[in-house]
This record gives C-alpha cells, sequence and structure tokens, in this order.
C-alpha cells in the first residue's frame, strides 16, 4: 500500500532509470508521471545499452505492469518505434504489461513542426524538439487531444488532419515555414492508433484499486527538479511537473500513499540546452567529467546526442531540491568516473550581488550572476567499480559523500559506480 518515487535532483539524465531498475523488483507496477519522449533512461544489460524514452523501466521487470499516466504527453509515432527497440532486446509488450491513460495528452505532428520552428530563432531554449511544450500549450488552452481520443481511430485522424491544418496556418504566418502533410499525419496516426487502442486504460482507478489492495507501486519521474515547469530555471525548463507533486496529479493518486521518496542525482553536475548553471567546468576538467562520446556513459544526450554541459556537484540545488521535494535518500551516480581527481568540490553556498547565501535563488536571471562558493576536498585514486558496499568504499569517498549528506541534509543510501546493470551500491 505504498508508493516509492524517483525523481531527478538536477537537471535530468541523472540516472533515473537505474534506480528504478534496481529498487521495483517487488512493485506491481511502475509508473510513468510526467513528460515525454524527451527523457532517455539508458540500461545496460550486458553489452547491450537500451534506450527509453516514454516507456516505463518497470518492463524491465517480469511480472510488473508499466503505465503511462496522464500527466504525461505521448507520440503515438515514436511509441510504436521505442516499443518494437525494446521488443528487439528481448522484452515482451502487451496490453497487459502496458497501459496508457486515456487522459494523457497526445503529441501531434504540428506540435513537433512547431517546437523545431522556435528552436530555429532567437527564442529557441535548447529543447529536444520533441514537441513537448506545444502539446502542453494545447492541454493548458484546452483544447487538447487526449489519449482516449484513439479508442475510435478514424475520428482521432480527422482530428489530428485538422489540428495540423491550423498549426500549419501558424507556421506560414508566425514563421514563414511550410506546412506539415496534413494527410500523411492523419494516415500515420490513425494507423497508430489501431494499435495502440488495446492499451488505453483508466489507469487512475488501475493505480488506486492495486494501492488499495496493498501493491507496491513505483513512480518514476522522468527530467528533474531544476526542469520543472514551476520550481526549474525558468524559462529553461520543461512544461511538465517533474517534482513531487507532479506525482499526485500525473497519476491521480493521493500524496497519503507515498513513502519513500529518493532523489537521484550525479556525483558532479550535467545539463543539457540553455540556461543557468553556476558550477559549471570548460576547458581540461570539463572535458574530464564528459568524457570523449567514446564510451556508451559519457556524457552525451541519450535523446538528441548532444554534447552535456558539465560541472562540480552543486550542494545548494541539491539541498533546495530535498526541502522542496521531501526527499530522504539520495541516490549517488557515476562516483567510478571522479575515481582518479587530486581533488574534488562541491559548491556549498554562493556569492551573489555582493552578499552570501546558501539559499538557491529561484530566478534564473539571479542564478546566473551567482558564484559558487565551493568546499574543496580531497579524491581517491582505488576503484570503486568492483565495490558492492558503502563500507568497501574508500575513505576520501566516504568522506566526499558525508559532505554532500551535511550540505544537502539528505543520507547517501545508494550509488552507482559503473554503467553495468549489477555496479550498484543498495545498501
Ligand atoms: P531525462 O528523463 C535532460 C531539457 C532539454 C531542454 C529543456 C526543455 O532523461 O532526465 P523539452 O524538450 O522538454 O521542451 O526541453 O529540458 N530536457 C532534458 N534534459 N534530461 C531529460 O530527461 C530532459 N528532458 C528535457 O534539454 O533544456
Ligand atoms: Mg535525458
Amino acid at each position: 500500500m505504498t508508493i516509492t518515487v524517483i525523481l531527478g535532483a538536477q537537471w535530468g539524465d541523472e540516472g533515473k532509470g537505474r534506480f528504478t531498475d534496481a529498487l521495483a523488483h517487488d512493485a506491481r507496477i511502475v509508473a510513468r508521471f510526467n513528460g515525454g519522449d524527451n527523457a532517455g533512461h539508458s540500461i545496460t544489460i550486458g553489452d547491450k545499452v537500451v534506450k527509453l524514452h516514454m516507456l516505463p523501466s518497470g518492463l524491465f521487470r517480469q511480472g510488473c505492469l508499466s503505465v503511462i499516466g496522464n500527466g504525461c504527453v505521448v507520440n503515438p509515432r515514436n511509441l510504436l518505434h521505442e516499443m518494437a527497440d525494446v521488443r528487439a532486446a528481448g522484452v515482451e509488450i502487451n496490453p497487459n504489461r502496458l497501459k496508457i491513460s486515456n487522459s494523457a495528452h497526445m503529441i501531434l505532428p504540428g506540435h513537433l513542426a512547431l517546437d523545431a520552428a522556435r528552436e530555429a530563432t532567437s527564442a529557441g531554449l535548447g529543447t529536444t524538439k520533441r514537441g513537448i511544450g506545444f502539446a502542453y500549450m494545447d492541454k493548458a488552452k484546452r483544447s487538447g487531444i487526449r489519449a482516449g481520443a484513439m479508442a475510435e481511430p478514424e475520428r482521432f485522424a480527422e482530428s489530428v488532419y485538422a489540428h495540423t491544418v491550423e498549426v500549419n496556418k501558424q507556421l506560414d504566418r508566425e514563421y514563414g515555414l511550410p506546412g506539415v502533410d496534413a494527410t500523411e499525419a492523419a494516415g500515420a496516426y490513425g494507423a497508430a492508433s489501431q494499435i495502440l487502442k488495446p492499451y488505453l486504460a483508466d489507469t487512475l482507478t488501475l493505480l488506486n484499486d492495486a494501492l488499495d489492495d496493498g501493491q507496491h507501486v513505483f513512480a518514476e519521474g522522468a527530467q528533474a527538479t531544476l526542469l520543472d515547469i514551476d520550481f526549474g530555471t525558468y524559462p529553461y525548463v520543461t512544461s511538465s511537473s517533474a517534482s513531487i507533486g507532479g506525482v499526485c496529479t500525473g497519476l491521480g493518486v493521493p500524496p497519503k500513499f507515498i513513502t519513500r521518496t529518493v532523489g537521484v542525482t550525479k556525483a558532479f553536475t550535467t545539463r543539457v540546452g540553455a540556461g543557468p548553471f553556476p558550477t559549471e567546468l570548460f576547458g581540461d576538467m570539463g572535458t574530464r567529467l564528459r568524457g570523449t562520446g567514446a564510451n556508451a556513459w559519457d556524457e552525451f544526450g541519450a535523446t538528441t546526442g548532444r554534447a552535456r554541459r558539465v560541472g562540480w556537484l552543486d550542494a545548494v540545488v541539491l539541498r533546495y531540491v530535498v526541502r522542496l521535494n521531501g526527499i530522504s535518500e539520495l541516490a549517488l551516480t557515476k562516483l567510478d568516473i571522479l575515481t582518479g581527481l587530486d581533488e574534488l568540490k562541491i559548491a556549498v553556498g554562493y556569492k551573489v550581488d555582493g552578499g552570501d547565501t546558501r539559499a538557491y535563488p529561484q530566478d534564473a536571471e539571479v542564478l546566473a550572476r551567482c558564484e559558487p562558493i565551493f568546499q574543496t576536498l580531497p579524491g581517491w585514486h582505488q576503484d570503486v567499480r568492483g565495490v558492492r558496499t558503502f563500507a568497501g568504499l574508500p575513505a576520501n569517498c566516504t568522506a566526499y559523500l558525508r559532505a554532500i549528506e551535511a550540505a544537502t541534509g539528505a543520507l547517501v543510501t545508494l550509488a552507482s559506480v559503473g554503467a553495468e546493470r549489477d555496479q550498484l551500491i543498495l545498501s
């Protein structure tokens, strides 16, 4: 009768999928509550890396139902491609293993065109160009099309046609761009809805029945608190609620069931796209943390392939995220990447406008003026990739974890020390 929540504690790409995969072993349901296929969760199995964008990580667990909740936005064409990729990795997907909320909103071809058009102008935010913001815009405008409409493929295709025609006028008027082929769009979406129709469900009832029945439900956050539409570095954010409140609004479950909230953070910081990033590193140290792209785990986007911006761990950000979400446990990923550095830095405060602060400024313009105040710690040189318990970590690594706990107010109870599925510290 409990919900475990996994949330991104930075700007995304923290390795959330790894911990859903590891901690959901007794979960009856794994549910996505926000975002769309802008997410990129890589799961390494043997020498294969499977990339999930929209599908919940629960699909990799036998006996586990995966739910795409009402708070999500769904691109049916991309979803079918992703289902094919996951099946190719040997995972079974059928309507008994995956449910899509009738109330989730659809990402239409026009949303993709508008996202790409705006990104090509000076107003671009560095989005993933998956049409996310424009789909949520239609939802908020109360003119969106919901997944339940796929139950009637012909009418759904007509709605897609009408939406595309409207968007084409806007593309011409606002951007001077040619329109999208409305007939092709309607045909492709109509065909996709025929296949996806059996997956549609009243997921609110399904989830609450499972909870009343004493089942364990896992809520898998996509994106992260610093990308949250309300609490992130607005306007350099995504368009959904990626923090704790999104669990209730994005699944239709009451907060009383939430008993465990785990925040996932890298052992350093990364972000993709534009926006302020106080601890950002350039030059050799940036390259050292990012990697060259030769390894699957190097810091290049799973969704867009863009090189991620990298920096030292920002504990001012983490403290804000811990308080806002009620996070009691932090999962620290990529500890192995820090091995071999002589010293490490953690931002524990900012200098801004002539003063010092430990409080995260919610205004992106103020954040852009912040200079980090660093605590410097000695690094470690022992290889940690074979370590499976916290007690087995080198002393300087333990000291690094203790410093993070002191600065954020949350315990580090989980960690990853390599890209393999089992390279985790769970106790
Ligand atoms: P996961 O789940 C990292 C970023 C984009 C951009 C901003 C808005 O893998 O952690 P959008 O396409 O959502 O309108 O883009 O948000 N962004 C992510 N960055 N990981 C993600 O998801 C992201 N989803 C969106 O780069 O800056
Ligand atoms: Mg990502």
